[in-house]
């Protein structure tokens, strides 16, 4: 069974709480059960992680080498600012798609920017907690086509 990596960046784990006119009232909880849920459906065996510090996050996308088929990855805040996840995302070089809850493109300018997209295969954004299972649907998608 392929196995996906779920990544999830700074303030994710405050989901339900954090600005719920943002990104809504489902916990992080509540996503992870979604998660679990949507990757024994295409197929998947998964693990969840979520770190709010940039390296951690680094340290993880190297540790999946050998250990994960693909990665699901939202960098949140760190997507506008960090080259290093983008560089261990390439260097790992796994299949990897980039969700955003809210559409960043249409939010502050500052987000419009996403270092981490151009080393991810596809990014779904302003779905909501539903851009986490297009995204593990996209991957499987991806797998079919290639293999
Ligand atoms: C986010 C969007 C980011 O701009 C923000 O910093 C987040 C969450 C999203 O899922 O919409 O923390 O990645």
């Amino acid at each position: 069974m392929r196995k996906l990596l779920i990544i999830n960046g700074p303030n994710i784990n405050m989901l339900g709480i954090r600005e719920p006119g943002i990104y809504g009232s489902e916990t992080y909880a509540d996503l992870m059960e979604r998660i679990v849920r949507a990757c024994a459906e295409h197929g998947f065996e998964c693990t969840c992680f979520q770190s709010n510090h940039e390296g951690a996050i680094v340290d993880e996308i190297q540790r999946a080498l050998g250990r994960f088929d693909g990665i699901v990855i939202n960098p949140a805040a760190y997507t506008h600012t960090s080259i290093a996840i983008a560089d261990a995302l390439r260097a790992v070089n796994l299949p990897a798609v980039e969700v955003h809850l809210s559409d960043i493109d249409s939010r502050e300018d500052y987000r419009k920017i996403s270092y981490t997209k151009e080393a991810c295969i596809g990014t779904i954004a302003g779905l909501g907690p539903a851009g986490y299972e297009q995204a593990i649907a996209f991957l499987r998608e991806h797998f079919e086509r290639v293999f």
